[in-house]
């Protein structure tokens, strides 16, 4: 039997280009828990992501990331990949001249690891189901790689890879944006179907909408590069309701960007 997956992020704080954007962000995810971050423009939530995976721009200062117990930070990001961490981008990068579905065998084999290739028949089976269950068309799979996709597509296309991936902890940066109602639905379901006591979700998102459908245990308020306010789905639908002042007000927050001092 595995472990139940676990990321515990304390006191992170780091920064690009000498400036500082995490200020000292604490958080845990267990398996099967969904936990959803919301927060203004500008404070970090993007930031918090592609530092967790590990992009090469952002330098880590201080604090502490472990995934199982294991020193993530000190990971590459195909290792990060391997033990178990996924990423859906706000913005995924469109690559030319290499097809969806190269791309994600290369993907699925990245983690699955040297000797333990998945079989082309099982690949193409796996991924027709999944693009099934996405209601995407097939055509998607021998496209270069987001190129030309629209918004909604390259969302989708990001539930795809996570599916196909079965990660453990899977950080979802603001995958509703750009979809429309039914494809919302659709990738709610989707992200509800790979919920199990062996995965958790990491959820940024700036409306309840996608709360209705996925609904967290925890939610997360970010400002200022930390988590400032957590409570649960209640809390999400009280900052839909009225927005963050009275949050900024609580805590004597006046500006609530990282560019903020502290
Ligand atoms: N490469 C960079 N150079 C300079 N500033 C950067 C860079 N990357 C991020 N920042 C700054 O860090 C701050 C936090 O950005 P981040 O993308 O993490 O915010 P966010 O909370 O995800 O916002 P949004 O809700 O708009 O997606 C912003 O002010 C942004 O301009
Ligand atoms: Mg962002």
């Amino acid at each position: 039997m595995t472990a139940v997956p676990h990321l515990q992020i304390k006191n992170l704080r780091a920064k690009i280009e000498d400036k500082e954007i995490l200020k000292g962000l604490n958080l845990e995810i267990k398996g099967g828990e969904v936990h959803a971050i919301m927060g203004p423009n500008g404070t970090g939530k993007s930031t918090l992501a592609s530092t967790l995976m590990g992009h090469p721009k952002y330098e880590v200062t201080d604090g502490e990331v472990l995934i199982n117990d294991e020193d993530l930070l000190e990971m590459a990001v195909d290792e990060r990949a391997r033990a178990g961490l996924f990423l859906a981008m706000q913005y995924p990068s469109e690559i030319s001249g290499v097809t969806n579905s190269d791309f994600l065998r290369s993907a699925i084999n990245a983690r699955r690891g040297e000797g333990n290739e998945i079989s082309l028949m099982k690949f193409i089976r796996e991924m027709d189901k999944k693009m099934n269950t996405l209601e995407m068309d097939e055509s998607f799979s021998h496209r270069y790689l987001n190129e030309g996709f629209s918004g909604g597509e390259k969302k989708r296309n990001e539930i795809l890879q996570m599916m196909l991936l079965e990660p453990a902890i899977c950080i979802l940066d603001e995958i509703d944006s750009g979809l429309d109602i039914d494809a919302l639905k659709i990738v709610a379901n989707g992200v509800n179907e790979m919920r199990s006591a062996d995965r958790g979700f990491l959820i940024i998102t700036h409306y309840q909408r996608l709360l209705n459908y996925v609904k967290p245990d925890f939610v997360h308020v970010m400002m200022q590069g930390r988590i400032v306010k957590s409570g649960g789905p209640e809390l999400a639908e009280r900052l839909e309701a009225e927005g963050y002042d009275w949050i900024k007000e609580e805590l004597g927050i006046e500006d609530e960007t990282v560019n903020a001092n502290v």
